[in-house]
């Protein structure tokens, strides 16, 4: 008895083994990916599904010329509606009026620049606009997206009916490392089934934390179908909260895609906006225009100091530390022991706000430098706190070193 039991224990144990084996090997494909939080452009925010080539090229020759590849981005991502029918084989086909040249020649163009290509789609039928989704062409889809030179793929959850998220983004990650190419895969499920909880152990490099982003300071808005809602950055950054510990290197929270000079918000909110996003480990996604930035929105986005929190290498995300109405202080702690802290004010008119040394883990009777990372400047040393006016909606984001 006890011996036809090991002899059984043994067998179970093989396959375990052999499978884990099996797994991980599979994993290499795509195990390095996204070490940092992915920074780079997409279609979305500004041109919905006003896509072209001409206009994909535009940007990436715009991310080149403006330093935003020089600060880091790398992705130009192409969001929904590049894509029209599936042929007679069931491959996808991108719009020929649109994408004349195909998506090889699109992804090409954007090698010769030293960036990397992302494309869109979707985990059910239809893509959220209304295309081809992926479903049933997982593989065929992964070996064409590969065939292109696709890097990054953005893949969403319309139109999937009663399908499983957790299984249908485990089938799409195995179908892209079943390509051979490396390819970030972006979960977008707009955090419906708390992707927090398994996109790290389905492959996923990051995953969407809440519905679509708005260019809006304030909170939920219904959409105009009735159905509920679009998200001001204020709504987002709250819906962050306690999601703190499942980001880490290769997989990130997702609280979706910049708005950065868009129009609809002022230069003190975009800058909080990013100073929050970069702060939150997030996924750094301009989404603008940006062939025709203005000064200041550029300078936001390429302020190499905020940039360099939300890069540290250490990949934690930050938090909440302290609320007191209105007034916020958020922290993240970086590799060289220090923290970033973010003084937010979300009231309407200025207030000082201080952030306590035991809120961001330090004991109250240490000296810290302290930086200014939005005026580049040292502020000396403190003891205990350090205290800031705050304009209304604005930031003060400093660095703090013991
Ligand atoms: C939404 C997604 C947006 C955008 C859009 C395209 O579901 O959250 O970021 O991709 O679909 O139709």
């Amino acid at each position: 008895m006890k011996i036809r039991h090991l002899f059984c224990a043994a067998i179970v144990g093989a396959a375990l083994f052999g499978t884990n084996l099996y797994a991980q090997e599979k994993a290499l494909v795509s195990a390095n990916l996204a070490l940092t939080p992915p920074m780079g452009w997409n279609s979305w925010n500004k041109f919905a599904c006003n896509v072209s080539e001409d206009l994909i090229k535009e940007m990436a020759d715009a991310v080149v010329k403006s330093g935003l590849k020089d600060a880091g981005y790398v992705y130009v991502n192409i969001d929904d509606c590049w894509q029209v029918r599936r042929d007679a084989h069931g491959d996808i086909v991108p719009d020929p009026q649109r994408f004349p040249h195909g998506m090889k020649a699109v992804g090409d163009y954007i090698h010769s620049l030293g960036l990397k290509f992302g494309v869109y789609s979707d985990a059910g039928s239809q893509t959220c606009g209304k295309r081809p989704g992926g479903l049933g062409h997982e593989y065929q889809d992964a070996i064409q997206y590969a065939a292109w030179g696709v890097d990054y793929l953005k893949y969403d959850w319309c139109s999937t009916t009663t399908q499983d998220a957790k299984a249908s983004y485990a089938n799409m990650r195995e179908a892209l490392d079943a390509s051979g190419r490396p390819i970030v895969l972006s979960i977008c499920e707009w955090g419906t089934a708390k992707p927090w909880l398994w996109g790290k152990e389905v492959g996923g490099n990051l995953w969407r934390t809440t519905g679509d982003i708005q260019d809006r300071w304030g909170g939920q808005q219904k959409w105009p179908d009735g159905t509920c809602c679009s998200n001001g950055v204020l709504s987002i950054i709250d819906q962050q909260v306690g999601l703190q510990s499942y980001a880490g290197p290769g997989h990130w929270n997702d609280p979706d895609m910049l708005e950065v000079g868009n129009g609809g918000m002022t230069d003190t909110e975009y800058r909080s906006h990013f100073s929050l996003w970069a702060l939150l480990a997030a996924p750094l996604i301009s989404g603008n225009d940006l062939r025709n930035m203005r000064p200041e929105i550029h300078d936001i986005l390429t302020n190499k100091e905020v940039i360099a929190v939300n890069q540290d290498a250490l990949g934690r995300e930050g938090e909440r530390v302290a609320k007191n109405g209105d007034l916020e202080v958020w922290s993240k702690q970086v590799q060289d022991g220090g923290r970033a802290v973010i003084l937010l004010n979300r009231g309407s008119g200025e207030q000082e706000i201080s952030v306590h040394w035991e809120e961001i883990g330090y004991p109250s009777g240490i000296s810290a430098s302290v930086r200014d990372l939005w005026q580049h400047k040292d502020l000396g040393k403190f003891t205990g706190k350090y205290s800031a006016t705050v304009a209304s909606h604005g930031v003060v984001m400093v660095s703090v070193k013991p």
